[in-house]
């Protein structure tokens, strides 16, 4: 893997209700001359580029130590750019369009020639987003060029919900560092291939499957990470991909809802008589359960606000982490809304290691 060059990492804080357009400016420029500017979505934080200068792109696979065949995603500020990303756009995308953007949903579409092949892993078709952030919405609409952006973490790390993670991430190896708070959604978007009839979805995130259905009846999922269900035994290490992961070792408890806590909590106990120290997710519902051990927990929200947990959940995984604990446990949550974007990141961050509760 190439080395990034070693340089000054400057940060911009920019209040996202009242833009500073210098600021602005200064970022759009770094872009516009081929540098690399991380900046606020509605998501996460994204790590952009400009999507049309190969050379750019390339320095975010070096930056983020991302392997080339994992394709990035393009983000546009209008409408009309959507034709120099995208060609051959089905009806479909207009009312997409229409109804989630500027927004978390990220279409996969046959590639422009003029996009370079690295943003796209050197595949034919190309993934697309306009957000709604309005610092990213500014920060396109100066630089005037899509751009290719992946979350700004570095790779298999959680993403970058606060301009503080990009820094403890990336500082030293991009040029700007855009602050503009905690991002809205904290998880990605959802990403839709529209190249396939009926659309499949690669990736749930902030707009839901409930939401795609109202316009698309029969849209699919083809997430290996989604169908763990079917499967009947936990699946052997490796079998999914490392992903969104803290530095600890993660265990994601699956099953009956009561009898999965008391598994937890021994669990726990278990890890600590072996000298491990232990970090624990919990719904805030799970509090008393867990009183009276030793362990480092987080509440990621009530039980029932999908929203707050999800919003809440890669923080918490890079807090646990800063704690230094060698072990995390997290049990499973409701998947409707957007919970089967925190069911996916999950199972990624557990890598395989799931413990099933009858
Ligand atoms: O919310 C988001 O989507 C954030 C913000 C910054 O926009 N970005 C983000 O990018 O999460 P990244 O690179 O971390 O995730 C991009 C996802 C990956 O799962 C990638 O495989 C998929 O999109 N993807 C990109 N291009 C694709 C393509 N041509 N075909 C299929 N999947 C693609
Ligand atoms: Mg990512």
């Amino acid at each position: 893997m190439e080395k990034y060059l070693k340089m000054n990492t400057h940060v911009l804080h920019i209040n996202p209700l009242q833009l500073d357009i210098e600021k602005i400016t200064l970022a759009a420029a770094c872009i516009q001359q081929g540098g690399l500017v991380a900046f606020p979505t509605e998501t996460v934080y994204g790590l952009g580029a400009n999507a049309l200068d190969e050379a750019a792109v390339q320095k975010i696979f070096v930056a983020k130590e991302r392997p080339s065949t994992d394709p990035l995603i393009v983000h546009i500020a209008e409408l009309s750019q959507l034709d120099i990303v995208a060609i051959n756009i089905p009806m479909l995308a207009y009312q997409l369009v229409e109804a989630f953007w500027p927004g978390p949903l990220t279409f996969v579409l046959p590639k422009h020639a003029q996009i370079p092949p690295n943003v796209c892993a050197h595949q034919d078709t190309v993934a697309v987003r306009m957000p709604s952030h309005p610092i990213a919405k500014a920060l396109l609409t100066a630089a005037n060029v899509p751009i290719a952006a992946p979350s700004a973490n570095r790779f298999s790390r959680p993403s970058a919900t606060t301009a503080q993670h990009v820094f403890l991430d990336l500082d030293g190896r991009i040029d700007f560092i855009i602050d503009g708070g905690t991002t809205e959604i904290g998880l990605e978007s959802t990403v839709l291939d529209l190249t396939q009839t009926p659309p499949v979805i690669l990736r749930p995130g902030g707009v839901t499957v409930e939401a795609l259905r109202n316009f698309m009846p029969d849209v699919q999922f083809k997430s290996v990470h989604l169908r763990l269900e079917d499967t009947p035994a936990a699946p052997s290490p490796g079998m999914l991909s490392k992903h969104y992961s803290p530095s600890a070792s993660l265990y994601l408890f699956i099953g009956h809802p009561e009898r999965l806590l008391t598994q937890m909590h021994e669990t726990a106990q278990q890890w600590m008589a072996d000298g491990k120290k232990v970090g624990v997710l919990l719904a805030e519902e799970d509090a008393p359960r867990f009183a009276s051990l030793s362990v480092e927990a987080i509440f990621l929200g009530r039980q029932a606000n999908l929203q707050q947990i999800g919003y809440n959940l890669f923080a918490a995984l890079r807090e646990l982490d800063n704690r230094g604990v060698d072990v995390i446990l997290v049990h499973e949550f409701e998947r409707d809304g957007l919970g089967l974007a925190v069911w996916d990141r999950l199972l990624r961050a557990a890598d395989g290691q799931i413990i099933r509760v009858e």
